[in-house]
């Protein structure tokens, strides 16, 4: 019997460029090995309520064995003509084990079957996933800790604003790292469902145990056969939290894009993880982050992708779904290339601490001033005005900030007389800082020890 697997029907096989639309095997081969896990506990289900005989069982599940040792050493051998990843995993089965691979599909579709391979290799992104971003996180913590005193601008409107410690600074990335494990572990969790047992749309006579596949699997039941054939919703969770993961990634990026600039010249990039160009001697780019911005593009558009796809489906499986896998695919490759590379290019860099102290100084610390005014009374609004006013005057008689002599203070305010110069130093600064969560030392000691006692937590 040759032609497609629902080939009954029909009086002739495909066209060819039918054939090559309709195919999904360039992509969903990848799949495999999660469709013959799904087989597997399917196969065993069917033997242990008597669907097909224990023989029966046993041949298939050693036959799909068999099958996925081919996959997993390459050897096996994928056409378009099969269609799609399950036909091709059952055709290889039935040339192994014989006629009774006919019997695999009882009280099975490839609606069930294509909804729980793609909730397995969701399952698994997201662990591959978290475990990748544990890494960066162990990373940012090691470099915060290394350079737990190093100060830089705070920035807004990427002008410079306040001192901070470059330790802070990287654990407001580790902050967002935090909440975007929560949900890869949101995604995994919703993924770890098994559509089983729901056959085409509304279940199947035969006496199948949705919960004995499911069990097999380490995943809860379906609990409507319906639903379960039509949602991708622990998809969307997935690539969800892969953009938004995508977004702090290329605001980490971006930051030291500019780093490593000579206009701020922070920080150098390790040779290991820059680039040159081709016609300019000199160029040492920081690609590797500008891919990390650029990369965030595509997982926006591949969360954007799924929803639109999805917009407009009534419930029950349509051929649209199969435009789900390109996209899951697309944006756990690129998560996985940035994360791989990240945790060791943040050990290998190197801070230009002076650079960085530098440009925290001077007008940066007129907030310091104003405060210190408003902690002794002046109302913050005349602290403010008369701190404003010394910035001016310094700018105008190009005094340096930090220098400002005596009279010039006190005849900003009178009250500056008792100013400890210490305050008008980038570490001053940032030590004189109290609140919670603060960029001051030893806030910043209690957000390295939290975060070091949350890693070896998860
Ligand atoms: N290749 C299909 C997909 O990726 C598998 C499910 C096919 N089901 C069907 N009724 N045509 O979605």
């Amino acid at each position: 019997d040759n032609g497609p697997l629902w080939g009954g029907r029909f009086g002739t096989t495909p066209a060819e460029a039918f054939e090559r639309l309709n195919a999904s095997i360039p992509f969903d081969a990848r799949l495999a090995p999660y469709d013959i896990r799904g087989s597997i506990a399917h196969a065993r289900m069917l033997g242990e309520r008597g669907i097909v005989s224990g023989e029966e069982a046993a041949e298939l599940e050693r036959g799909l064995r068999a099958v996925l040792e081919e996959v997993e050493g390459g050897r096996f051998s994928w056409t378009l003509s099969d269609e799609d990843v399950h036909t091709a995993v059952e055709r290889r089965l039935r040339e192994i084990v014989g006629d009774v691979a006919l019997k695999l599909h009882t009280g099975r579709s490839r609606n069930d079957q294509v909804a729980l391979d793609l909730h397995l290799f969701v399952r698994d992104a997201a662990e591959r996933m978290g475990e990748a971003l544990l890494a960066v996180m162990r990373a940012i913590v090691e470099v915060a800790e290394a350079n737990r005193d190093l100060v830089l601008p705070g920035y807004t409107h990427l002008q410079r604003a306040q001192p901070i410690l470059l330790s802070h600074h990287l654990l407001a990335h580790f902050r967002a790292f935090e909440r975007d494990l929560t949900r890869l572990r949101m995604a995994r969790e919703a993924a770890s469902a098994s559509p089983l047992g729901a056959a085409a749309l509304g279940g199947t006579p035969h006496p199948v145990e949705p919960a004995l596949t499911a069990k097999t699997l380490g995943m809860e039941p379906l609990l409507n056969s319906l639903d379960a054939v039509s949602e991708r919703d622990f998809a969307l969770d997935l690539l969800y939290a892969a953009a938004v993961l995508g977004i702090h990634l290329s605001r980490l990026g971006e930051e030291w894009v500019l780093w490593t600039s000579a206009e701020f010249g922070f920080a150098r990039l390790s040779d290991a993880y820059s680039s040159g160009s081709s016609i300019m001697p000199q160029k040492k780019n920081p690609d590797a982050y500008e891919l990390m911005r650029g990369k965030a593009g595509r997982l926006v558009g591949n969360l954007t992708a799924l929803l639109v796809t999805l917009k407009g489906l009534p419930l029950g499986y349509q051929k649209d779904l199969q435009e789900d896998k390109e996209p899951i695919f697309d944006s756990v490759d690129a998560v996985l290339a940035v994360l791989a590379v990240l945790p060791e290019m943040l050990r290998t860099a190197t801070f230009d601490g002076e650079r960085m102290a530098n440009a925290a100084g001077g007008f940066a610390l007129a907030t310091e001033l104003a405060d210190f005014l408003a902690a002794r009374g002046v109302p913050f609004r005349e602290a403010h005005r008369a701190v404003g006013r010394l910035v001016r005057r310094c700018e105008e008689a190009g005094l340096p900030f930090e220098e400002v002599p005596e009279d010039e203070l006190v005849a900003a305010h009178p009250a500056l007389a008792d100013l400890p110069r210490e305050l008008l130093t980038p570490k001053g600064s940032v030590a004189n800082k109290s609140s919670p969560g603060s960029t001051s030392p030893d806030s910043v000691d209690a957000q390295l020890a939290r975060a070091r006692g949350l890693l070896r937590e998860l």
